[in-house]
């Protein structure tokens, strides 16, 4: 039986009479109409007016208010279907009218190609040629020897290329680059970095958890640890990686951001050695006009500990909008490596002393590239990225 001669029988004439029955009719009809279509669009057409008349004759066999066959689904299947089947042959002839809109004429003519045009490009022989080798020449371009259609290529992330411009000042400083695990033990990410178990920052409202003693790292000093135990002493490193915390997001925040952690190891270690690397690294960074100011603070992990402020960048210190008139930004934490830590890691601190720093990448690229918000970066907004 035709498709033709099946729209035009009802669905009890046709012996089907359960839902799986309806699908697979209406699939058969569909599959006509996408079958035609295909054939036409292989087909081609020699001229517009053909084309025109195709079209039309293909849309009128199909939509036709009256005789179409559509309309002969409508009436034999649907209107006329039992009451226990009308519900799954409603929602299958949705589908199918919304699907015949490729039949329209505007729709069917935008795809079907005129022969004479690629003739014109070099030679099918009219309605000589078979329907695919038809489809394939279309894709062929005239002259191979004109150059092809490039690719805009893309660049890196501007959180990237900040990573890696930090990274170069500390290679050049004979610094290596080490890494560890974004899924960390409670261990390595609080205990051994004389975190205590009383700390606010290991409570689940601020650290993700994945059970007890795993968490999603908070920061990249755990790598510190790790990285002691895997190379002793003397150690020059920096840590560049993704930290996790249950942060909302803002303009500030976001749960997933960058660190770069720094670790110096040494027989004769001192404050002094931390802030004549760190000033150079800011110099190195946003310019010889920068200076730095230490202030105290505390980290379990570091003792003394500090704080890193630069001169503003943005208003040479005079006090502005962003240094909120203060003239200094704070943009790191750092410390001479506490003694118990050193123990942790299996470096004995009688015998050697060091010192660390932690710094956010995100915000330091926002500073660099003057941005006010940190989602910006991880939106994928194109317009945004391609200015870098
Ligand atoms: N881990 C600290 C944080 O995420 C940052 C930090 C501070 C790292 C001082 C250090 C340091 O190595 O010495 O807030």
């Amino acid at each position: 039986m035709t498709i033709d001669q099946k729209v035009r029988k009802t669905l009890d004439e046709l012996g089907i009479a359960d839902a799986p029955g309806v699908e697979a009719a209406f699939a058969e009809v569909r599959a006509a109409m996408q079958a035609e279509r295909a054939a036409l669009i292989a087909r081609g057409a020699a001229s517009e007016s053909e084309r025109e008349k195709l079209c039309k004759d293909l849309r009128d066999r199909w939509l036709a208010r009256k005789n179409g066959l559509l309309s002969a689904v409508d009436e034999k299947w649907l209107k006329a279907a039992r009451k226990e089947l009308k519900p799954s042959v409603g929602k299958s002839f949705n589908n199918l009218r919304q699907e015949s809109a490729a039949l329209e004429i505007a729709a069917l003519a935008r795809d079907v190609p005129l022969r004479k045009q690629a003739e014109a490009n070099g030679g099918i022989p009219a309605g000589g040629s078979p329907p695919m080798a038809a489809q394939m020449y279309r894709e062929t371009p005239s002259d191979l020897t004109l150059p092809g259609n490039r690719r805009a290529l893309g660049t890196l992330h501007p959180v990237t290329q900040m990573q890696r411009e930090i990274e170069e000042i500390f290679l050049n400083l004979g610094f290596h680059i080490e890494s560890g695990p974004e899924i960390e033990s409670v261990y390595y990410n609080f205990d051994a970095l004389n975190i205590p178990e009383s700390h606010p920052s290991r409570d689940d409202w601020d650290t993700l958890y994945i059970d007890s003693k795993t968490v999603l790292r908070t920061h990249t000093s755990p790598v510190q640890i790790r990285a002691m135990e895997k190379y002793g002493a003397p150690l020059h490193i920096i840590i560049p990686g993704k930290c996790y915390r249950r942060d909302n997001p803002d303009a500030s925040h976001s749960p997933m951001f960058h660190q770069i952690e720094g670790l110096a190891i040494a027989s004769d270690i001192t404050f002094a050695d931390l802030k004549g690397t760190l000033d150079f690294f800011a110099k190195r960074l946003f310019g010889q006009k920068i200076r730095t100011r230490f202030q105290p603070s505390f980290f379990p992990f570091t003792e003394p500990s500090g704080e890193v402020s630069i001169s503003c960048i943005f208003c040479g210190g005079e006090g502005c909008r962003v240094c909120k008139e203060s003239g200094w930004i704070e943009v790191m934490g750092c410390g001479m490596v506490h003694p118990q830590v050193l123990r942790n890691g299996g470096v004995d601190p009688e015998k050697f002393s060091g010192w660390a720093f932690g710094l956010g990448v995100d915000r330091f690229a926002m500073l660099k590239y003057d941005i006010n918000d940190i989602q910006l970066f991880f939106q994928s907004d194109v317009r945004f990225l391609e200015q870098f």
